[in-house]
This record gives structure tokens, sequence and C-alpha cells, in this order.
């Protein structure tokens, strides 16, 4: 007969910290600046961006995921900030339309949009520029029909679609030397 001996210890797992869901203390990198704010887990980069950090140029679209006017980058990647808790951004770098000029100097490719009149309303313009860098460094640009398809996560009501693909072409050329 099998020894029932003593009972085997259960091991506790580590108990995790507990949260909210009342406001809690968030600290952020936000375009290099480390910034501590005040917030209930559940609210989203994109609310804690505008609300709290005053950054509007990250837009709110849809609130849902479909648009793209409220992308920025988490880490270098491009993320959308309607549907990424703040919370979960502690101890990355979240980078927004805001850190992307160089002082006065604006980025390239916000010098092409200018130049190539990428804009109308200009209200998906951040998204779209955020979207527009990232894609170069993804190396994602090769033709106008790949610049489309990964683009198409940002969506334009103006449809200057054109001339956002132009604009991104030319700093890609510029880059490459054409
Ligand atoms: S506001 Fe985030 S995708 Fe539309
Ligand atoms: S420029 Fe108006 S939504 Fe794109």
């Amino acid at each position: 007969m099998a020894d029932k001996g003593a009972p085997i210890p259960v091991t506790q797992p580590a108990l995790l910290e507990t949260r909210g869901p009342g406001s809690v203390k968030v600290a952020l990198d936000v375009n290099g600046v480390s910034r501590i704010v005040h917030l209930e887990p559940r609210v989203s980069l994109l609310d804690a961006l505008r609300e709290q950090m005053a950054l509007t140029g990250t837009k709110k679209g849809c609130d849902q995921g479909t648009c793209g006017a409220c992308t920025v980058w988490v880490d270098g990647r491009r993320v959308l900030s309607c549907l990424t808790l703040a919370i979960s951004c502690e101890g990355r770098e979240v980078t927004t339309i805001e850190g992307l000029a160089e002082g006065d100097e604006l980025h390239p490719m916000q010098r092409a949009f200018l130049e190539h009149d990428a804009f109308q309303c200009g209200y998906c313009t951040p998204g779209q520029i955020m979207s527009a860098v990232a894609l170069l460094n993804e190396g994602h640009a090769g033709t106008d029909g790949e610049i489309a398809e990964w683009m198409s996560g940002n969506i334009c009501r103006c449809a200057a679609y054109p001339l956002i693909r132009s604009a991104i072409r030319e700093v890609r050329d510029r880059k490459t030397g054409q």
C-alpha cells in the first residue's frame, strides 16, 4: 500500500502587486521625457497622452482600432494608442508626432508631407506620418502597391492617398540617393 506520508507542500505563487481599479501612479517615458501621471489602469495610451500630458498631436478618430489616427511608436514600433493601455507602456519608450522634429527642424517626412500637399483637413496626418516613417524603417516601401498595403491601417477621409504616397516615395528615394 502506498505511503500516504505527509502532504506535499504547495508553493504559493508570488503575489502580483495589485494596482487599481482607482487612480494609480504611472511612470511613462514620452519623447525622451520621463513623466509621472495618475490614472486608472483602464486608461488608454491615447487618452493619457491627450488628456494627462496635453500631447494633442495624436488624434482620436474611431477610438476602436480601425482608423490609425492615433498611431504612435512604442519602443520604435507603431501601435494604435487607442488600443494600448497606458500602464502597459511603463518601462518603454513612447514616441509621438511631437517627438519627431529636432527642435525647430522638421523631420524629413513632415517636410515632404508639406511639400507634396499630402493632407487636406490634416486630421489623419500625425498618424500617417508616424506610420510613414516606421514603414521606411521596416523596409516596406519598395513599390506604390507595397506602400499602399503597409499604410492601409491609416485611413484618410479626405482621400489624400496619392499625395501621401508621393511624399513617402520622395523620402525613400532621398534616403537611397535616387
Ligand atoms: S483612434 Fe485609434 S485606430 Fe482610430
Ligand atoms: S487629410 Fe483629412 S482625414 Fe486625412
